[in-house]
C-alpha cells in the first residue's frame, strides 16, 4: 500500500466496520464531502442522508456556522483533562442543557457517546443506593424486554436480549424485564413493574422513551410511561430517561420527556447533542442524587471519568448546535417534516402490504406485513440497496423503513423520499 492506493483499497486493507459481515459485504461507499442533507461520494453521486447518519446530525452535513465555532474553539483550546480543570464551554453547555431538560435537572456529567451516558447512569443510579446504605438490596435494573441502549456491557445488559449481544449473555448482569406500555397494554406494563418493584430489591428504571428505535421505531402514547414513572417514584425507584435518539426536536418536542407529566430522574444524551459532528454524551441528574455523592471521603464520589471527559471542541460545538435548535426557522422546519409525515401516513397508511405506517414528530416508520420481523432478514437488504440505487442513504431495521432526515429537509425532497417509498410498495415489498 502507498499513497496513491484508492480509499477503497486502503480501507479493504486495514478497516473493520461496525455492524458488518466484512466477507460478504459490498465495498464501502467512499464519501469525500457532506453539505446539506447529502453526502458526496468519490465517484461523483450525491445521496441524500435519510437517516441523519445513525440519528446524529440535526442541521445538515458541514454546516458553515458550526465548522466555524469548531474552528476558533480548536485554535483557542482544544483540550484539558477535567478533573480538577474546567472551561467555558463545557460550563456553558452545562448551564445551557439544564435550562432546557424537562424537570428538576440539576448537574451534567460528560462522557464520550451512547453507550458511555447509559453506562454512567446506571453506575450513578445503582451507587446511589449503596452510599445511602453500602448494604442497600436495591440493587436491581427493570427495563423493556426489546429495548436498546448501546453495545457495551452494561448497555448490552439493559437492552433485548438478541443476535447482536447473544455471544455475551453469560457475561450480561441480570435485570428484571417488563413489556413497552404499547397502546392497549399499559395496564399490562404496569402490572409487571409493579409486581418487580414489590419485591423491594429494584433500583432504578432506565427506558427509552415515546419510541423503542432499534427495536424497529416502535412508538407508544406517553399515558402508560407516566404510570410507570409515577409508580417508580412512589416506590423509590429512579427512573433514568434514554434520550439519546430522542433528544433535540426528534419527536416533535425538544426531548421526548417533555411530553410526560412525570418527569425521570435521570437523563442519557448523546447523538444529536453536538448537530452530529463530534461524540459527546451527556448524563444529567436531579441535586437529590447529586447530594448522595457529597461527604469528606473520596469513596462516596463518582470515580468515574474518560480521558476525553469534557472535550471543549465538543462542548462548543453542542453549544452551536443548540444556536441553531433553537432558532425560529428550525422550529418550523421540524414542523414542517412533522406535518408531512403525517399526511404521508394517512395517504399509505391503508395499504395491503403495510402492517403500520405512523409518525412521532420528525420520525417516520413503516412496517412491511412479513412473517419474520428479524433484523437479517432479505427484504431489509433488497430495501436498502433500492433506495441506494436511488441515491437516497435510509437504513431499514429489518422491515421496518424508517425516515429520521436532518432538520434542513426541503419538502421537495422529502416528497422525493416518500415517492420512492411508493415504489418499494409497488416494486420491492
Ligand atoms: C436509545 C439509544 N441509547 C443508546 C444508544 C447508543 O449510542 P452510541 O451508539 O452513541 O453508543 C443508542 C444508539 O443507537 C440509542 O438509540
Amino acid at each position: 500500500m502507498d499513497s496513491t492506493d484508492s480509499i477503497i483499497e486502503k480501507d479493504r486493507a486495514y478497516i473493520w466496520h461496525p455492524f458488518t459481515q466484512m466477507q460478504t459485504a459490498r465495498p464501502p461507499i467512499p464519501i469525500v464531502r457532506g453539505e446539506g442533507v447529502y453526502l458526496y461520494s468519490e465517484d461523483g453521486r450525491r445521496y441524500l442522508d435519510g437517516i441523519s447518519s445513525w440519528w446524529v446530525n440535526l442541521h445538515g452535513h458541514s454546516h458553515p456556522y458550526i465548522v466555524e465555532k469548531i474552528a476558533a474553539q480548536a485554535a483557542q483550546l482544544e483540550h484539558v483533562i477535567f478533573a480538577d480543570f474546567t472551561h467555558s464551554p463545557a460550563a456553558e453547555l452545562a448551564s445551557r442543557l439544564i435550562a432546557i431538560l424537562p424537570g428538576a435537572m440539576s448537574k451534567i456529567f460528560y462522557s464520550d457517546n451512547g453507550a458511555t451516558s447509559v453506562e454512567i447512569a446506571l453506575k450513578i443510579a445503582l451507587q446511589y443506593w449503596y452510599n445511602k446504605n453500602p448494604k442497600t438490596v436495591k440493587s436491581k435494573i427493570i427495563c423493556f424486554k426489546n429495548g436498546y441502549h448501546g453495545d457495551t456491557f452494561g448497555a448490552m445488559s439493559v437492552s433485548g436480549k438478541n443476535d447482536f449481544n447473544r455471544p455475551f449473555q453469560k457475561h450480561l448482569f441480570e435485570t428484571e424485564l417488563i413489556d413497552p406500555p404499547l397502546k392497549g397494554q399499559e395496564e399490562h406494563s404496569l402490572s409487571q413493574l409493579k409486581a418487580i418493584i414489590n419485591k423491594g430489591t429494584s433500583a432504578c428504571f432506565i427506558f427509552e422513551p415515546l419510541i423503542l428505535g432499534s427495536a424497529g421505531m416502535i412508538i407508544y402514547p406517553p399515558e402508560g410511561l407516566n404510570e410507570l414513572i409515577r409508580y417508580c417514584r412512589e416506590h423509590n425507584v429512579l427512573t433514568i430517561a434514554d434520550e439519546v435518539m430522542t433528544g433535540f426536536g426528534r419527536t416533535g418536542t425538544l426531548f421526548a420527556c417533555s411530553q410526560l407529566e412525570e418527569k425521570p430522574d435521570i437523563f442519557c444524551l448523546s447523538k444529536g447533542l453536538t448537530g452530529g459532528f463530534l461524540p459527546l454524551g451527556v448524563t444529567g441528574c436531579t441535586e437529590k442524587i447529586y447530594d448522595a455523592f457529597l461527604g469528606p471521603e473520596l469513596q462516596t464520589a463518582f470515580l468515574h471519568g474518560h480521558s476525553y471527559t469534557g472535550n471543549p471542541i465538543a462542548c462548543c460545538c453542542a453549544l452551536a448546535s443548540l444556536d441553531l435548535l433553537l432558532k425560529e426557522t428550525c422550529i418550523q422546519q421540524r414542523k414542517m417534516i412533522a406535518e408531512h409525515h403525517k399526511k404521508f401516513c394517512q395517504i399509505v397508511k391503508a395499504h395491503q402490504k403495510l402492517k403500520r405506517c405512523e409518525s412521532l414528530g420528525t420520525i417516520l416508520a413503516l412496517e412491511s406485513k412479513t412473517n419474520n420481523s428479524s433484523y437479517f432478514q432479505s427484504i431489509r437488504d433488497r430495501l436498502y440497496h433500492f433506495f441506494l440505487s436511488k441515491e437516497i442513504l435510509l437504513r431499514p431495521l429489518g422491515n421496518v423503513l424508517y425516515v429520521m432526515p436532518p432538520y434542513c429537509i426541503t419538502s421537495q425532497e422529502l416528497t422525493f423520499i416518500y415517492d420512492q417509498i411508493i415504489l418499494t410498495l409497488e416494486e420491492i415489498l
